[in-house]
């Protein structure tokens, strides 16, 4: 299955069937360096190397895996032994992994000698439904998260989910977050789908994770600059992204998991100000905490979060934008959130916590 996104091949299938050896064989006297996380070094490099001979010699970049390394420091690193390695303008960059490698890849790529070719070959779920796709890169600085990065466009992207037989179950469920972030934005009868899936083999079946690359793209080709509608893909992570950079330097949770305590608390707000029905948010709170489990909140925890929703760099001026849901597959951009409402809705996950557990 081969799709235009926004300018960039996306290829669905099998890699040795892909169009990845014609594009190699355009690059072919040229410095290829494919960089890996620890997992996906040992998971993924071996079935990469066997399917294209002509990657035998590639410098392999091996960066440590977890969100925790999505930093500077570590790119500082990966420059220093391109450097080491004289890796040219000219040279190919192939990046192997999940949203640490695509984010963190993409940007030295990005920046390298003014930018270098690079290629994502995604391997996490969320990776292949999001994060290598839209051709954002970053890093984290401190607790803030994509706090740096640029606007770069992979020459391609090739999506094989033989990837994620190895993937653990966990890194499945923070795909699957934002794959019901799609459909809640955008897609009703998608939604009704995934609420409907009784088992990860069904989840990652191709044409959920096509039908999910198709809304994105569908966005990200009407909006590239995020200047309007592609804010609708930042649903949940308004909240997500304060409850996610707390917890980073205490217990860190998933990008996926925050954004799905992103989802309720935003579906909350919206259920609050009478735009969501309460039927609909109560289903939406049920699938989620299903599958998501909620970590203690505690109060004294409600002000940092809130800290760090202002310091998001998806707010213009002062105001907390977030993304207000109407119905499933119905949405708003540009709603603003009070100081009021923010405490609220962090109540209330902190409530469903307390009740969870
Ligand atoms: N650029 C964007 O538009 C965008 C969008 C969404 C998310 N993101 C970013 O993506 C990151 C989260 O992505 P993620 O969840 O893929 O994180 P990740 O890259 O850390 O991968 C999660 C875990 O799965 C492992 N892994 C990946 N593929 C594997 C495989 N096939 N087999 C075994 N293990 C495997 C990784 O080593 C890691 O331990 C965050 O940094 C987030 O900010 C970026």
């Amino acid at each position: 299955m081969k799709l235009d996104f926004d300018g960039i091949p996306v290829e669905l299938g099998p890699l040795e069937t892909s169009n990845l050896g014609n594009l190699l064989s355009t690059y072919l006297d040229c410095n290829k360096v494919i960089i890996v996380d620890e997992n996906t070094h040992d998971a993924c490099l071996e079935y990469l190397l066997l399917s294209f001979p002509a990657l035998q010699n590639a410098e392999i970049m091996l960066l440590p895996a977890g969100e925790e390394n999505k930093t500077m420091e570590v790119v500082f690193q990966v420059w220093s032994a391109l450097l080491e390695y004289r890796i040219q303008r000219n040279d190919l960059i192939l990046n192997l992994g999940g949203g640490l490698v695509t984010d963190l890849g993409g940007f030295v790529a990005a920046t390298y000698k003014r930018g270098i070719d690079f290629i994502h070959i995604p391997t996490s779920l969320m990776a292949m439904v999001d994060a290598a796709l839209g051709s954002k890169t970053g890093i984290d600085v401190n607790d803030v998260k994509n706090a740096v990065g640029t606007f770069t466009a992979p020459k391609a992207i090739f999506i094989d989910p033989t990837f994620l037989e190895t993937l653990p179950a966990e890194d499945i469920f923070n795909g699957f977050a934002e794959m019901l972030k799609h459909a809640l934005i955008l897609d009703e009868p998608y939604w009704m789908r995934l609420k409907a899936l009784n088992n990860d083999a069904e989840l990652i079946a191709s044409e959920n994770i096509l039908r999910s690359i198709q809304l994105k793209k569908e966005v990200v080709e009407s909006d590239p600059h995020e200047s309007g509608r592609r804010k609708l893909l930042n649903f949940g992570h308004t909240f997500g992204h304060g409850l996610e950079s707390y917890f980073l330097s205490r217990k860190p949770i998933d990008h996926g998991h925050a954004v799905a305590l992103g989802m309720i608390a935003e579906a909350y707000v919206s259920f609050k100000r009478k735009a969501l029905s309460f039927e609909a948010y109560q289903e939406i709170e049920h699938v989620l905490i299903a599958i998501f489990p909620m970590p203690p909140i505690p109060e004294e925890a409600f002000e940092e979060v809130m800290n760090h929703m202002k310091n998001d760099k998806k707010n213009a001026g002062n105001s907390i934008n977030f993304v207000l849901l109407k119905a499933p597959g119905s949405a708003e951009i540009n709603a603003e959130l009070s100081e009021k409402e923010i405490g609220e809705a962090l109540l209330h996950l902190s409530l469903l916590a307390r009740n969870s557990n």
